[in-house]
This record gives C-alpha cells, structure tokens and sequence, in this order.
C-alpha cells in the first residue's frame, strides 16, 4: 500500500519533470505499459481472493487514473510547446531576396503564347502588339466597321468615359484587330506578323470570359490567296499539336474586315470526354470545332491603313489562345485559368525552364 503510494508519488514527479515527448513516453511505458508496475499491480488483482482484491484495488486503480490523467496532461502542455517553438522557428521573413529554388510555374497563356512565336518565327513572322486601350478608329472604323455597323453591336464593347461623356471614343480592344492597321500603318507593306494579347468584351459564361487571349495573325504581299493562308494554318496546327494528321475546314463566314471571309474548323475526336484534335470531322466519331476567323484583308482596310489594294493583298487570322490552350493541355472550364489559384498553376502550369523549341518539341513536358 505505502509501496504503491510512494511509487505513484514518484511517477507523478518524475512526468512532471519530464522535457520531452520521449522522456514523457518512456515514463508512461514503465507504469502504464504492458509490462509497467501500475499494469503488473493490476494483475495480481486477479489471483486474491475477494476480500483483499477489495482492500488492494481502490488504491490501484486511483494510482492507474492520476497517472494516466498526468501523462495525458503533460502531454498536450509539451506538445503545444513544440508547435509554439516551431512556429517561432519557421516564421518567414518576407524581406529576405527570394532564394533561387524555383517556385512559381509558367501560366499556360503564357506558354502557349511562347510555342506560337516560335513555331511563326520559324515561318518567318514577327511578333507585333498594340494598346489594350484602344480608340474607336483602329478598334472599328480602320477595320471597315463605321459607327452604323451592325457588327459593332456584336463585339460587347466596354468603353471609357470622355469628355463628351457620351463614352464612345476610348474603348477596350474588344480583338487583336486593330494590331492589323497598327502594324500596316507604321511598317507598310510586306509584313508579315503575329499580334498575341488581352483582348475583352462584356461577356461571361462557363465558355466565355470578360478577358481573353487571341493571336492575330497577318501577311501582306504581293499575289497572296487563300491557300496561303490554309498552308499557313495547318503548319501551324500541325507543329502545335505535334500531329500530322490535322485537318481544317474553311467555311465561308462574314467579318467586315476581311473578304471573302472564312471560319477555320478542326476536326477533332472525342477520347474518355476530352476532345482531342486531329483526323477529318466528316470521319465516323469526329465533328469539326470552331477555332477561329480569318481571312482575305478587305480592300478598304488596306486603303485605312494606306496600302494601295492594287499592288498589295494579304490574309489575315484570329484565333482564340485560352481555346487552343485547353484543347492541348485538356483543360475544360476557362474560367479556372484566370482564378489566380496557385493548385491549379501547380497542376497545369509548366516549369519556368521550358523553352519551347522546333527542334526539342514545341509541346511542353510540364
Ligand atoms: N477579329 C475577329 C474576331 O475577334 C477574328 C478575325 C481576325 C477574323 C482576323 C478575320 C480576320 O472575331
């Protein structure tokens, strides 16, 4: 009796004196454990007879209960200590510089848009911009679209205030368009450019965001046609998706600024619910898929932008980047890629070391 009383006695000083989880562990293994003096007590409970099993327990069971209730305690008292000091030890210091170890990943926009500079580049094309805040002229007019033209109800535009304050003069590049009559303007003719961007308008769906991403493109020369154009587009396709086997479909179509114009289709399949691009979308289990319009520069653009349409013709395109982008990399809500959430870089960002070349497969090893 005494026996048990000092050595509880014992065991409760020695858990509160211990430092560690370990030290506190060992304490509970020599009484609590299988093979622990309050467990053996316990035991020989069995073999007395009932007199003194009654006269023994209460003094056991209450040495078990207050050991036990010690351990769980200064458990959680050391367990909180060690989450107090290692949140001491890891707090970041944000004015540290960044360390070289690589974090952050390459938005797929931004990848795909490096993998079309460089698959036009190899075909000769310069990559030219302009303002995402635009004037009304090369937004429309210059593009034979004048303030009557039903088309420009079409394009959703969100305009600035102005002076007038009737709001129509300053305007969000609602197409990479304008790039067109930038480019022709301040070079003349030949040219022959890509024009990669933001591009917005007052629209929002699963399909369809304010902001989005096209790729003009535009040649000009001399005794430039359509087939140009189509050769042009399927190279393209083809070093984009790495396949020989895309086919495209022009189906006449109806922009101002291009004539004839022309809606370019893919043909595509559909493999377990994610539509993968090539074979002719007449083939059984394929259908064609919009990805963009393009065409012949109409001649009164070209007279916009001061070229003279007897000596000078050429094809313009425009395709939908966050469009091309899912369907290489099998993505399928737009939405998600302007969310800003870093799990979804992680999952479909690429590395920031990928450089994509002809030569080593534009498509990248994420
Ligand atoms: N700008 C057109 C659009 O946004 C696409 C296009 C570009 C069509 C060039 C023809 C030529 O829908």
């Amino acid at each position: 009796m005494t026996d048990i009383t000092s050595q509880t006695k014992a065991a409760l000083a020695a858990i509160a004196a211990a430092t560690s989880l370990d030290a506190l562990e060992a304490e509970r293994l020599e009484t609590l454990g299988k093979k622990g003096w309050v467990s053996l007590a316990l035991k020989t409970l069995g073999g007395m007879s009932p007199e003194e099993r009654t006269a023994a327990a209460p003094a056991i069971q209450s040495a078990r209960a207050s050991i036990a209730d010690a351990l769980d305690a200064k458990k959680g008292a050391l367990e909180a200590a060690a989450l107090e000091e290692q949140l001491a030890r890891e707090t970041v210091d944000l004015t540290l510089p960044a360390v070289a170890a690589p974090k952050g990943s390459v938005h797929p926009v931004s990848q795909v848009m490096d993998e079309l500079a460089e698959i036009f580049a190899d075909l000769g094309f310069a990559v030219a911009t302009g303002p995402e805040i635009e004037d009304d002229w090369h937004n429309f007019t210059a593009l034979n679209m004048d303030e009557t033209h039903p088309a420009r109800a079409m394009h959703d535009t969100f305009y600035f205030p102005d002076k007038t304050g009737e709001g129509r003069e300053i305007l969000l590049r609602t197409h990479t368009s304008p790039v067109q009559i930038r480019s022709m303007l301040a070079q003349g003719a030949p040219i022959r450019i890509i024009a990669p961007g933001r591009v917005y308008r007052s629209d929002s769906d699963a399909t369809h965001t304010p902001m989005f991403h096209q790729v003009e493109g535009l040649v000009i020369d001399k005794d430039i046609h359509l087939g140009h154009l189509k050769w042009t587009l399927e190279t393209f396709f083809k070093a984009f998706f790495e396949r020989e086997d895309i086919t495209l479909r022009l189906r006449p179509s109806y922009f101002p600024f291009t004539e004839p114009s022309v809606e370019v289709d893919v043909g595509y399949s559909t493999e377990g619910g994610r539509r993968v691009v090539g074979g002719h979308g007449d083939a059984p289990g394929h259908a064609w898929m919009e990805l963009g319009g393009s065409g012949m520069v109409n001649a009164r653009v070209l007279e916009f932008a001061g070229l003279d349409p007897a000596e000078w013709q050429g094809f313009a395109f425009g395709l939908g980047i966050d469009r091309i982008a899912m369907l290489k990399y099998g993505m399928n809500d737009l939405r998600a890629f302007f969310d800003g959430d870093p799990r979804w870089l992680a999952h479909y960002g690429f590395s920031p070391f990928d450089q994509p070349t002809l030569s080593a497969g534009v498509g990248a090893k994420a």
